[in-house]
């Protein structure tokens, strides 16, 4: 059990408080709810009270708190990075190089590398590898103020090394200030004596793998990599309709490459997020909105795979619930980095520094289907949230790939630095 603390806050130039309980969609993004000159007050790790600071300190008395002093700071709820692929073995460093040279992502995929590199390593690597590693990751994370991050399994593909990922991701979540929400992604990718017979592996993780996560708890989500040559519209309804029998809640990896028609699925299964979009159509933008599914954008993977980005800014106008996140893996997008995203979404993508700041708190809460605890400086909620070194959210993307973060806060606790 994470420790849990009591903290007052106050004097914040702005208080970016994101305030909500649900996705935002469309024209709500922009709506930052600021507090000038605004306190907030954490108790035993819950939000107490939220407002000006001049009324919160005469209903509270500071000595009951640890106080921090947030003149000339903005303080924002803390990141929710609800797409990544942080636990992994081995790196891929190499395939970036044939990147360069023009190899595509799909290529490199089929000639056996791409993810079933990062599979073969993954097997390798002890439970301890794995583990420290992800520690380091999500060390990085917690500095650009992520507080909750979603991390998927799929560098296993078989029983064992799926179940290690995610036994080791429990791991982390219990001893690192971070929150992990765990994702069960076997099909990520479709190993070579599979090939062909992908229908054979969608049964095996229905049968063999799918009850026995579900019984131990070890996922929330099941994710597939819904795409030509991977994992087929059908072979993906087949496998989410049967997670969503056996309790997990679903998102999908949606018309990435090829507009294959992942964003109608998702719609149709009612999955909570449908993720990366660079090829969604408009039917399927629509049916999105219509049927509440947050978009999850993943702008350093189309700058790291020199993809065109996906439509934000048509889908924020189609009146959708944007969420954006890293992406982290270590093939197609190997960054950390919050600062990188902002600064791609509102710069190349057409999005606004306040629906940037909405999809990375509050859409991506929805994301993880959390929203209702994290995601805004709201009473009730997890006290998690982020200082920074500047008195304005502005400077975030501003700021260009530098990191504005001073203090993050998780549980009502410092964390970091
Ligand atoms: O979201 N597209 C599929 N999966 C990951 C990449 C994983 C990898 O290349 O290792 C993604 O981009
Ligand atoms: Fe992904």
């Amino acid at each position: 059990m994470m420790k849990k603390g009591n903290l007052l806050i106050k004097n914040a130039a702005e208080l970016v408080t994101c305030s909500g309980f649900r996705a935002k969609k469309g024209k709500e993004m922009s709506d930052l709810q600021i507090i000038l000159d605004g306190a907030v007050v954490i108790e035993e790790g819950i939000i107490k009270a939220v407002g000006k600071t001049e009324e919160i300190l005469k209903q509270y008395s500071e000595e009951n708190y640890e106080v921090i002093d947030a003149s000339n700071k903005a303080v924002l709820p803390g990141f929710v990075d609800s797409h990544t692929h942080f636990l992994f073995g081995g790196y891929r460093a190499e395939e970036f190089s044939w990147r360069l040279r023009g190899d595509s992502y799909m290529d490199i995929m089929e000639r056996g590398g791409g993810i079933l590199s990062s599979v073969k390593a993954t097997k390798e690597a002890t439970k301890e590898e794995l583990f420290e590693s992800a520690m380091k990751r999500l060390d990085c994370m917690l500095s650009f103020g992520v507080t909750t991050v979603e991390g998927k399994s799929g560098y296993g593909l078989d029983y064992d090394t799926e179940m290690k990922q995610l036994e080791v991701m429990k791991e982390v979540d219990a001893v690192h200030p971070i929150d992990v929400v765990s994702t069960f992604l076997g099909a990520h990718a479709v190993p070579k004596e599979y090939k062909g017979k992908e229908d054979i592996l969608i049964d095996f993780f229905i049968e063999k793998v799918m009850p026995d996560v579900a019984e131990r708890k070890l996922a929330e989500f099941c994710d597939v990599f819904c795409e030509d040559k991977v994992f087929s519209i059908e072979q993906s309804r087949r496998l989410l309709t049967k997670a969503k029998e056996m309790g997990f809640k679903i998102k999908l990896h949606a018309d990435e490459i090829v507009p294959l028609g992942g964003a109608e699925l998702a719609a149709e299964l009612g999955a909570i997020s449908a993720d990366h979009l660079l090829q969604a159509s408009d039917q399927g933008i629509r049916d999105m909105e219509k049927a509440g599914v947050v978009a999850t954008l993943l702008p350093g993977t189309a700058f790291s795979l020199k993809e065109e980005f996906a439509r934000g800014r048509y889908m924020i106008d189609q009146n959708c619930a944007v969420a954006l996140a890293t992406d982290l893996n270590p093939g197609s997008c190997f960054t950390e980095s919050i600062p990188l995203i902002f600064a791609l979404a509102t710069l190349y993508m057409g999005i606004t520094t306040e629906e940037a700041l909405t999809a990375l708190t509050i859409n991506g809460a929805a994301a993880v289907d959390r929203a209702d605890k994290i995601g805004s400086i709201d009473i009730g909620k997890q006290g998690d949230i982020v200082i920074l070194e500047f008195p304005s959210y502005k400077y975030i993307p501003y700021h260009i790939g530098v990191s504005t973060v001073e203090k993050v806060v998780k549980d009502g606790v410092v964390v970091f630095p």
